[in-house]
């Protein structure tokens, strides 16, 4: 989302005849599109506005900015945080920054102001990279999962207009771009007017020139029988889905505010794996959620055992101030919660290198987007489920769809042989 967000700020920038430079001595400006997630990207983020602070001993004039969900979140506390941050601009009000950047002294300056409509009506992001496109569908999110700062930060749940959404896909696959991205919070709540999410995946899988089509995040109480169909019938939706489970606990997913139990979560893997057997499964896990039992993060080991997700974002829970969860007084010690992660990495590596190394001897499609970073005689692709695959070929594959056969699977990565 924030990498996104930060391609249509660049437009919006640019629309104001400002320049975007690679070159940060270059920069007159630096902005910090931030994350607040977890509290870890948020220490992150600041020690890296701390290290870039120093370039203002050399360039007297340079101007630091905080964008995004932190900025959001923190507002006017961040100048006290940090001194050298001369503006704060919060997720609706970007359209503001070709003016705030422009001011002669821009000192302290904090613009937070909630537009719980705001969905950048006009503005079509300069797509970044050549292959994939994110097109952003909807903004905000209404569902106050108990750990979450999103609903706070981003503001109310509301989707763009479904023609704008089209246009952007058609402009990007004008410009070459194949594969497309659709992004949102929680894409299956998206409608506008009459259509919905299933409706808007029928409309794009209709544009001509792109080949794949891919979308996140999805809720699992929302992903709807209707939108399992398109998927299944439609060839351009990639057999990927990303869909975070959470736990595998139908009390602790109560205590989160989920919306779903385990049976439910397993229910939709069932589905989905019977329209399309193929289909790889990635998701995301919190574990040490506030009053967890052994019993219960045993229940997210063993539905991880069970299921076999591709892959799994394992995340410590990390309190969020203002969120309910951080008020629950059952809070679990640091060690366990480390303890925790710990184990369920180990179970995942496991089971994504048998995954993996499923696919030896199957041919499989690549789009071909690099010279591998191992072997300047390697090209690097990503099947259809999303896996990174390398393979001996001419550069002049690059931008190409390909047919390979996979001949061996080390860490995340798959090794194939050109066949077409
Ligand atoms: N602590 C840990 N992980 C979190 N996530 C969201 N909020 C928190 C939190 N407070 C995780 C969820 C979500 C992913 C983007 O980040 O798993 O799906
Ligand atoms: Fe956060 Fe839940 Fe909304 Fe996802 S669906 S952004 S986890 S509140």
């Amino acid at each position: 989302m924030n990498v996104s967000d930060s391609e249509m700020i660049k437009e919006i920038l640019i629309e104001n005849n400002d320049e975007v430079t690679e070159n940060i001595d270059e920069a007159d400006v630096l902005l910090f599109n931030t994350c607040s997630v977890r509290q870890h990207a948020e220490d992150r983020v600041l020690g890296r506005i701390s290290n870039e602070a120093s370039r203002k001993s050399k360039k007297r004039n340079l101007k630091i900015g905080v964008i995004g969900c932190m900025a959001q979140r923190l507002g006017d506390d961040l100048h006290k945080i940090n001194k050298n941050i001369d503006f704060v601009i919060g997720v609706d009000q970007y359209k503001n920054l070709p003016k705030i950047i422009h001011k002669k002294r821009v000192k302290d300056f904090t613009e937070t102001t909630v537009n719980n409509s705001e969905v950048y009506e006009n503005i079509y992001p300069i797509h970044s990279g050549k292959f994939n496109a994110f097109v952003t569908i909807m903004r905000g999110c209404d569902n106050f999962c108990t750990y979450c700062i999103v609903p706070y930060t981003r503001g109310r749940e509301r989707s763009r207009n479904s023609e704008e959404i089209i246009k952007e896909v058609e402009l990007a696959a004008s410009k070459g771009f194949k594969d497309v991205t659709l992004l949102g919070q929680n894409v299956n709540s998206y409608k506008y007017e009459d259509v919905d999410f299933a409706e808007l995946l029928k409309q794009v899988n209709e544009i001509d020139s792109i080949k794949r089509l891919r979308f996140v995040t999805s809720h699992p109480k929302d992903l709807s029988d209707s939108v399992i169909k398109v998927m299944g019938e439609s060839e351009k939706i990639c057999e990927h889905l990303h869909l975070p489970m959470q736990s595998g606990n139908t009390d602790i997913l109560k205590r989160m505010n989920r919306g779903y139990s385990y049976e439910h979560y397993r229910g939709i893997i069932t589905k989905l794996r019977n329209k399309m057997p193929d289909i790889a499964i990635t998701t995301d896990i919190i574990v040490g959620f506030p009053g967890e039992t052994e019993e219960q993060f045993n229940d997210t080991y063993n539905a991880m055992k069970e299921i076999e997700f591709d892959y799994a974002f394992t995340f410590k829970y990390s309190p969020r101030e203002g969120t309910i969860a951080a008020k629950y007084t059952d809070q679990i010690p640091e060690e366990i919660r480390l303890e925790r992660l710990q184990k369920l990495i180990k179970l995942q590596e496991e089971i994504t290198l048998k995954k993996y190394r499923s696919k030896i001897g199957t041919i499989q499609e690549l789009y071909v987007e690099k010279v591998s970073k191992k072997s300047d005689k390697e090209l690097a692709g990503r099947t259809r489920d999303f896996k990174i695959t390398v393979f001996e070929g001419s550069q002049n594959l690059i931008g190409k769809f390909v047919k390979v056969k996979i001949v061996d699977a080390v860490g995340w990565t798959l090794k194939g042989k050109l066949i077409e």
